[in-house]
């Protein structure tokens, strides 16, 4: 790989220690992927934040990360952690929370802003062509189809590596040629409901394993957000495009296998909302537009909504009419990344077929419920 004068410097260990090891991770992954030089970022998101993901070698590789000096040299951000930092609705006992702040202190000490969401996007939106190391499926899959920007679906500890250093290696989609579309999607029905959409993504991921999907579909940025987290949970998919939504210039139009989604498939995903212990929305975290939404309705179950902090704090008054309402905000977590079952938490409705994938892998009993219906 060609390396930089400065990039050689910090490998030699001349900017200290930290940055020296950080940068060695990234050119030996770049160097398996094929990588013939470094590229600058302009903001890295770590995943890979709760204690009950990474557990005690996390913790100790992160707490070793700052001992040796690590600072974040571009705008950094960080996926939830594994409880409500403001409220103490999921019960994680004392271990858990001690390492969990532990983790967050060590995050806030190399520099990161600690916004605890899997949706970075609504804190700082990045431009068409912008080169990131984001390390969240369903951030990178929004930013690459969404917004035109530039990332690989980072591992956690790069997405770390890359944050340090303000680089990551040019290969996989940082390269424009790499940005071609495999298969074409085809609906037979016309999706009416968030959740929906949802589906559709889980059985595109699930039918394609790996690839760049293209969707000829009319639907809204939200709406995006859940079809394109689904495929990325359900498949390796960290790009898709939507017809007339994906920036231009910011992929290739290749050769293309059609695939076809059926409405009865979709179907098969649903069940009703009262036979749930509780009810999940907000995966990946909520936006303002589905926070007013819900505001129309009055949950019929114990219906949590996961959303950002930064979010919860600046929309205060909507959040307390929707805790009137009977909602649940759980703020800089998820069902996901917190150990629910602890709470005997077994049977669970969503929204959301990313949580479908998870929940059930974990051996939950779930299924999906209408965004309409929550
Ligand atoms: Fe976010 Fe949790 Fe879903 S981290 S994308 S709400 S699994």
């Amino acid at each position: 790989m060609e390396l930089t004068r400065e990039e050689e410097a910090i490998l030699n260990g001349e900017h200290g220690e930290a940055k020296a090891l950080a940068l060695e991770m990234i050119v030996r992954v770049g160097e398996v992927l094929g990588a013939r030089r470094l590229v600058r970022i302009t903001h890295a998101h770590a995943s890979g934040v709760s204690y009950g993901t990474i557990g005690d070698p996390g913790l100790h590789w992160l707490e070793e990360l700052v001992a040796k000096g690590a600072k974040v040299s571009v705008y950094s951000t960080v996926n939830p952690i594994g409880m409500d930092i403001v409220h103490d609705t999921i019960k994680v006992g004392e271990e858990f929370k001690e390492k969990q702040l532990k983790i967050l202190n060590a995050f806030k000490a190399m520099g990161f802003d600690v916004t605890l969401t899997c949706t970075p996007y609504y804190i700082r939106k990045p431009s068409p062509f912008e080169r990131l190391a984001w390390g969240e499926s369903s951030a990178v899959i929004y930013a690459n189809s969404v917004l035109g920007a530039f990332t690989n679906r980072e591992g956690g500890p790069l997405a770390v590596a890359a944050a340090v250093v303000g680089r990551t290696y040019e290969a996989g989609l940082q390269i424009l040629e790499n940005r071609k579309t495999t298969h074409l999607v085809k609906l037979n029905f016309e999706p009416n409901d968030l959740s929906e959409w949802s589906a559709v993504g889980y059985l595109v991921g699930e039918k394609i394993g790996q690839g760049i999907p293209r969707y000829e579909v009319r639907i809204d940025d939200v709406q995006a957000k859940y079809m394109l987290a689904a495929s990325a949970a359900s498949g390796g998919i960290a790009m898709s495009v939507i017809d007339g939504l994906t920036p231009r210039g910011t992929y290739i139009i290749g050769e293309e296998e059609r695939i076809e989604i059926e409405k009865k498939e979709v179907e098969e995903m649903f069940g009703a909302p009262e036979d749930a212990d509780i009810v999940f929305h907000g995966c990946p975290h909520v936006s303002v537009s589905e926070l007013k939404e819900l505001l129309n309705r009055r949950p019929k179950k114990e219906t949590w909504i996961a959303v950002a902090p930064r979010i919860y704090e600046k929309h205060k008054d909507l959040m307390e009419k929707l805790k009137g309402r009977g909602y649940v905000p759980v703020v800089g977590t998820c069902s996901v990344v917190s150990p629910i079952e602890r709470m005997g938490i077994k049977r669970v409705a969503t929204t959301s077929a990313k949580t479908y994938f998870y929940l059930k892998k974990r051996g939950l009993d779930v299924w999906l419920v209408k965004f309409s219906e929550v």
